[in-house]
């Protein structure tokens, strides 16, 4: 069990605002922490602004004509916004983006080795770590001849994964790894997410639609709302709240509720009274 208390702050977005086009504006003061050794979920429904906030975190929004206008992101003592997304990398922070992107026309194995090429280490090392993630992918090792292309989703969301595991992070940026997957392929991802944080020490920040599944594998959580973090805390704490549960797991007092039920209710949610 991680000790939020005991551990260090590696990440700290501190009220951030992000603004499209000079006009539209998505975040509207987000903080929010990432500690040592944690897996941290950034939940929230279509359009709440998860992948925005991961993209301003890996200096990513210049090519979506995005902005941070407000606010700050700290990575270990340094301002994110002065350093590139390769200098960023090099620090150890990846982003693992949505929808999966695999470089289609390579085998899984060459998408692999692309993750590599920010590093200086030397071959073996590098073949080391490609065992690594064989280790902890027993399918892509099966898979490492093929054209990605022609691989699964589970698959390729796997390599896209291993592919940022190849750059040595100390952070992954893991945007909606259950995105378009099948429930028991998306079980096996997280099992490999979580055992990549506790053998590895690598440390998460996960955006999810997928609630309940999030909640179930981090340590703690925030939801996000509108571009605002409407509500945080402890994973568990957060799974036994009574508005999360109306809300995000679909299931209250009343008994079970489809999500679309729950949606449809529109009563003013108790923590934006
Ligand atoms: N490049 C862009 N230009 C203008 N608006 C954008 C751009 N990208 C995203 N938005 C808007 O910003 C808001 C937040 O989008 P974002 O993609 O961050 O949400 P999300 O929480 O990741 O949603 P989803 O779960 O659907 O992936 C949305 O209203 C979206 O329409
Ligand atoms: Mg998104």
């Amino acid at each position: 069990m991680l000790d939020e208390a005991q551990t260090e702050t590696l990440l700290e977005v501190s009220n951030i605002e992000v603004i499209y086009n000079h006009v539209i504006l998505v975040l509207k003061g987000v903080s929010l922490k990432v500690p040592k050794g944690g897996i941290t979920a950034l939940l929230g429904g279509n359009g709440a602004g998860k992948t925005t906030t991961l993209k301003a975190i890996s200096n990513l929004l210049h090519s979506e004509r995005g902005a941070v206008t407000k606010g700050s992101i700290i990575y270990r003592g340094e301002r994110v916004q002065e350093l590139s997304p390769e200098a960023l990398v090099r620090r150890g922070v990846i982003q693992v983006m949505e929808g999966r992107h695999c470089f289609e026309h390579l085998t899984i194995e060459e998408n692999l080795m692309t993750g590599a090429y920010t590093r200086s280490a030397g071959k073996a090392a590098v073949a080391a770590d490609l065992e690594m993630v064989y280790t902890y992918f027993p399918r892509l090792r099966e898979r490492r001849k093929s054209q990605a292309g022609y691989t699964s989703g589970g698959e390729q969301q796997m390599c896209a994964i291993g592919r940022a595991l190849m750059s040595k992070p100390e952070t992954i940026l893991l945007d909606e790894p259950s995105m378009g997957l099948a429930p028991q392929l998306v079980e096996e991802i997280f099992g490999i997410v979580k055992d990549l944080n506790e053998r590895e020490g690598v440390s998460f920040l996960l955006a999810e639609q997928n609630t309940n599944v999030a909640l179930r594998f981090a340590h703690h959580g925030y939801i996000l709302e509108s571009g605002r973090v409407v509500m945080e805390g402890p994973a568990a704490e957060l799974r036994e709240n009574p508005d999360v549960k109306e809300f995000y797991l679909g299931v209250s007092d009343a008994g079970r509720k489809s999500f679309r039920d729950v949606r449809s209710y529109r009563r003013r949610k108790r923590w934006l009274a």
